[in-house]
């Protein structure tokens, strides 16, 4: 994140001698991006990362793309997704690309204590449809609650501990680049700008640390490169950092904090966006209230896409423009074909209350890559979905 955050203890200078209680040092590890030339943390341990006594396979998360023999528009119902296992070794992968990867999870598993995991090669972004908890890290907590944005970027490591009743479901994004606020949102410096939809004070690092330093056992942390995991063993715990600073760390981001924009015709998505990455934007579709123009059409208008595959996931509300759609549901509308709400849809909206708007929050992504589907989400598949217009155009027309 493009702001500096502190907790823990620090030497005054960085690279000068930090002692423990017992007159040894503790131990840098500079974690950055882009050589050292992009956003970075400098962290103390109390003992070396570097010192894992055995190197285990692990197994794969490899995806296996589903075959079709056409190309069309897709409807995933994962309200099908039955509870159970874990949140990594169980999470169910449902798309992917070059650039990123979407999958879902319904854990009933927290990690066990001494497990830890860190994906090596990409950001994490767990959206947290329900139930709560905390992202256990190296940096210190996150406790997360429906709604948030968990942002855990390349390298962090971590452990997720489920609390409360559940059931506990996300919303997973895998970005190979880094997850970062638009660049049109920021000054020069890196500071929000006023017409930012959010401010700093909407993201939520770890706000105190808690090393554990008297833990001596085996610890396991899978580290994820590409698409093989290998466990790498401890004796001591991995979260024995007494103090970090810098702009590299994770957060949360609640989705009621994003401030949507309306305007008196319609807005287009990028008003609406939340994250870039690399080959994809994301947006955040929230309550807001109607457009409110004369004679303005509140619903989306058709729009054909021609160069990217546009993924929304309902997390919550009335989805005006798709009345068959719930909570739970993906649609993925790819290039090549239009898409847009329901035909009628637009004549009905004249006479939507504008100051009662939308309650719809609904995250989006807009890869710029094609996306293919895995051979999991056939299971989740409306196959139905692809000719739904047909029905509702005939009815615009007097059947
Ligand atoms: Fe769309």
């Amino acid at each position: 994140m493009p702001f500096y955050w502190r907790l823990g203890k620090l030497p005054p200078k960085r690279h000068m001698a930090f002692e423990r209680p017992d007159g040894n040092l503790y131990i840098e590890q500079l974690m950055g991006r882009e050589g050292f030339s992009g956003l970075a943390s400098l962290l103390y341990h109390y003992h070396n990362p570097t010192a894992s006594f055995k190197v285990t396979p692990e197994g794969e998360e490899r995806l296996e793309p589903w075959i079709e023999e056409v190309h069309r528009h897709h409807h995933l119902d994962t309200s099908k997704l039955e509870p159970g296992g874990h949140p990594i070794r169980d999470r169910v992968w449902l798309m992917f690309n070059e650039d990123v990867a979407i999958g879902v999870a319904a854990p009933t598993e927290s990690f066990a204590e001494n497990e830890f995991y860190r994906n090596g090669s990409a950001d994490e972004v767990w959206f947290v449809h329900s139930g709560e908890g905390v992202v256990k890290t190296i940096m210190g907590d996150l406790p997360f609650r429906p709604g948030d944005y968990i942002i855990i970027p390349q390298h962090i490591t971590w452990q997720m501990v489920l609390e409360g009743e559940g059931p506990h479901r996300f919303m997973i994004l895998e970005s190979q680049g880094q997850v970062l606020p638009p660049k049109r949102y920021r000054n020069q410096f890196g500071q929000l700008l006023e017409h930012a939809p959010y401010s700093e004070r909407d993201f939520h690092p770890p706000t105190e640390l808690n090393p554990v330093l008297d833990g001596k056992g085996e610890y396991k942390v899978v580290v994820k490169v590409g698409p093989k995991l290998t466990g790498y063993w401890f004796e001591f715990h991995p979260f024995d950092v007494v103090g970090w600073d810098g702009y590299y760390f994770p957060y949360t981001f609640n989705i009621t904090d994003f401030e949507p924009r309306v305007g008196r015709y319609h807005m287009p998505p990028p008003t609406h966006q939340h994250f870039e990455g690399r080959g994809y934007v994301y947006c955040s579709f929230c309550p807001r209230p109607w457009d409110f123009g004369e004679k303005a059409v509140p619903v989306p208008y058709n729009h054909a896409n021609v160069d990217s595959d546009e993924v929304l996931y309902y997390w919550k509300g009335s989805f005006m423009s798709r009345p068959h759609i719930r909570e739970f549901s993906f649609t993925l509308h790819p290039r090549g074909i239009p898409h847009g709400p329901v035909p009628g849809i637009a004549e009905k909206s004249l006479s939507f209350d504008w100051a009662k708007g939308t309650d719809e929050y609904a995250p989006m992504i807009d890869t710029f890559r094609p996306l293919k589907l895995t051979v999991q989400a056939k299971q989740f598949d409306n196959p139905d979905y692809a000719t739904h217009w047909a029905g509702y155009e005939r009815e615009r027309n007097g059947g």
